[in-house]
């Protein structure tokens, strides 16, 4: 029986576009689950959606849809996404589903009855990006620790979950499990700045928005949403369902890889809660590094430039993408992202050392050998040196990704490649070709055959579709499904036929594809924006005569007066031309009256006076409404006064 093997990402926030940064976890976690798979594990991967709370709610209301609407545009988005980077999920969690919500109330019901929560007030700060609860004195210069932004007091009847009562447990079970946490420095932050300072009770339910889950026992409650978030990767597997087959077999989960801003839920919070619940916890968490942008993460609500990955993976294709991400990011740190740094990776990885290697090798198996794989004959020190990479890779390989260092994996498989192009050099196959040594020159491509069937089949979890093209170039049908053929060199079928084919790669002009990723982003931004933007409102359409008819022209402002006993009225003494005009204006919680004198406005000065609070209005100032503000309307540059606008 296979050995199963649970591998989960988070799940993603209903609240936004997803950028580059947001790939990475799920593209990591990917290539581990493609890896065990070809191990022969029996692997359950999950991903989903977290689409519940707060900040949902609100940015729902803001571009005026129903949470549930809302949320099933950005499903349908992710949902694509993943399709787009080729994620081989086995579930896809949203936690509105309803077998997901209504195994929330069960462990909520369950926690009541273990006394694990009780009914107390929340006071404090709460920040609403982050969905999280702090104290005065984690805030670092006032604001959230995590995402640097505005925190808001909080005062609220709550359910609190008893974290405390777990406080020693908790150390117990780190120094049980010292791979809990890693890599090692996030157990060593999560100890000093959470743990010792002493474990304080959650709040685990609000009352002052009702998109969650409701609690069954006292339902003006819905459940804190990162209990309800992290519940998830029980409930995917039918905890406290009438099904648990998956639960049986994939519980506790090998391995919740984590962005490291949540580490803390997931090494604290989660394990706590599933003590209460008495259930094992997971293996292992482990805290990967962020994708950045100088030294600030990738991320749409800090305002910076953000990558969409649709936009690359049309131009360059799905494996470039996986590729920079997978090798470039450091094991467990930050990396910073560029264009230029994507481009060169490709460009020295796969176009050159991995694209080269399999175009250069068909195109001399079909010259020197009309195209068929030869038999070798006796292999000397060179050659030896190649096969011994060979058949220590897997072995390397296996090692680098047990401990999660897919860039390492990366180094050493790339490193057969690398030494067969130099192999090549080393060997000129041109010139034994030239001094007729065909014994020799089959033995060299017989070796270099077998360091693309390695390579592709190695490479296959990290970038699957150039991995297969790769390998269908050989001849020997389809790429396997696991690592059995690659555990012993000289295992390719003597007299199958090499494809020439096309060039897998092209490489890629870095000067012009710099620039016409900037032009890229700038198209995407102005389509964002635009997006984001409010309908306007749709009036009967008028002539140019219509137009017409109403004059506007420049005004500047004389003097300005509030109206007495009105909040909202200024009077104005505007110069129109050689005029003076009398003009009452609503603008008066928007403007102090001596901010606006000396300005140039534009008056409607054919509009028929009216008397407002008594006083006769000669004419109306423009202004634009813009959500509650009213700015007035003026000149680009100084206009003399009674100037026409049209
Ligand atoms: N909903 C929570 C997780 C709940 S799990 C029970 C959440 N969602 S998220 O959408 O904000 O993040 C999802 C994943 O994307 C996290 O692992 C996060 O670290 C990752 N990334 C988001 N931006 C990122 C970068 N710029 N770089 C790398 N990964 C980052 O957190």
């Amino acid at each position: 029986m296979k050995k199963p093997y649970y591998i989960t990402t988070p799940i993603y926030y209903s609240s936004g576009d997803f950028h580059l940064g947001h790939c990475y976890t799920t593209v990591v976690c990917d290539a581990l689950a493609r890896f065990k798979r070809m191990c022969g594990f029996d692997v359950f991967y999950l991903t989903g959606t977290d689409e519940h709370g707060q900040k949902v709610a609100e940015k729902a209301r803001l571009a005026g849809t129903t949470p549930q609407q809302y949320v099933d545009k950005l499903y349908d988005q992710i949902v694509k996404l993943w399709s787009a980077l080729d994620i081989s999920y086995d579930k896809f969690i949203r936690t509105t589903d309803d077998y997901h919500e209504k195994t929330v109330q069960k462990i909520y019901e369950k926690l009541l009855a273990s006394g694990d929560i009780y009914k107390s007030e929340y006071e404090g700060l709460y920040c609403t990006p982050c969905e999280s609860f702090w104290t005065e004195s984690q805030l670092v210069d006032g604001k959230c620790p995590d995402c640097g932004r505005e925190v808001k007091p909080m005062k609220e009847e709550s359910y609190f979950f008893k974290l405390s009562k777990y406080q020693d447990r908790l150390i117990e079970f780190y120094e049980q499990n010292p791979c809990f946490i890693s890599p090692k420095s996030r157990m060593n932050e999560m100890i000093n700045n959470f743990i010792k300072p002493g474990l304080k009770d959650v709040c685990v339910s609000r009352t002052t928005f009702d998109w969650g889950v409701k609690l069954p026992f006292d339902p003006k409650h819905v459940a804190y949403v990162w209990i309800d978030a992290l519940s998830n990767y029980i409930t995917a597997l039918g905890y406290l369902q009438d099904d648990q087959t998956l639960f049986d077999k994939f519980w506790p989960a090998d391995l919740h890889m984590v962005g490291k801003e949540i580490v803390r839920f997931h090494t604290i919070i989660w394990p706590a809660l599933l003590m209460a619940l008495d259930i094992p916890l997971p293996k292992q968490v482990y805290g990967h590094g962020w994708l950045v942008f100088g030294n600030e993460k990738m991320s749409k609500s800090k305002g910076n430039a953000v990558v969409d990955p649709f936009a690359l993976i049309e131009r360059y294709g799905l494996d470039p993408i996986r590729y920079y991400l997978l090798r470039e990011i450091p094991f467990g740190n930050d990396g910073a992202y560029s264009n230029e740094a994507l481009l060169n990776r490709t460009n020295s990885d796969l176009v050159n050392d991995l694209g080269n290697l399999a175009s250069r090798t068909a195109a001399m198996v079909k010259k020197y050998f009309d195209g068929k794989v030869p038999q070798p004959n006796s292999f000397n020190d060179l050659d030896q040196q190649l096969i011994d990479l060979c058949n220590g890779v897997l072995e390397k390989v296996t090692l680098d990704m047990d401990s999660l260092d897919v860039p390492t994996a990366l180094v050493d498989i790339f490193k057969v490649v690398q030494r067969a192009n130099k192999y090549i050099d080393e060997n000129a196959p041109w010139a034994l070709d030239k001094a007729g040594d065909k014994d020799r020159l089959a033995t060299v491509m017989y070796v270099l055959l077998e360091c693309l069937r390695f390579a592709s089949v190695l490479l296959r979890p990290f970038i699957p579709s150039t991995a297969e093209k790769v390998y269908a170039k050989l001849g020997i049908g389809q790429i396997p499904d696991n690592f059995d053929s690659v555990k012993q060199f000289g295992q390719i079928q003597i007299g199958a036929t090499v494809e020439k084919g096309e060039n897998i790669f092209n490489r890629l002009d870095v000067e012009k594809e710099l620039v016409a990723l900037q032009e890229i982003s700038k198209k995407l931004a102005q389509q964002k924006m635009v997006a984001s933007g409010s309908p306007i409102e749709k009036k009967e359409e008028i002539t140019i005569d219509d137009f017409a008819k109403i004059q506007l022209v420049t005004a500047k402002v004389l003097e300005c007066v509030k109206v007495e006993k009105s909040d909202k009225l200024l009077k104005f003494q505007l110069q129109v031309g050689n005029e003076i005009r009398q003009v009452v204006s609503g603008i008066a919680q928007h403007y102090t009256p001596e901010s606006l004198v000396g300005k140039t406005v534009v008056l409607v000065a054919n509009l028929k006076p009216a008397k407002l609070r008594g006083i006769e209005s000669q004419g109306m100032i423009l202004c634009a409404d813009a959500d509650g503000k009213v700015i007035f309307v003026t000149t680009e540059k100084e206009v003399e006064s009674g100037k026409t606008v049209r």
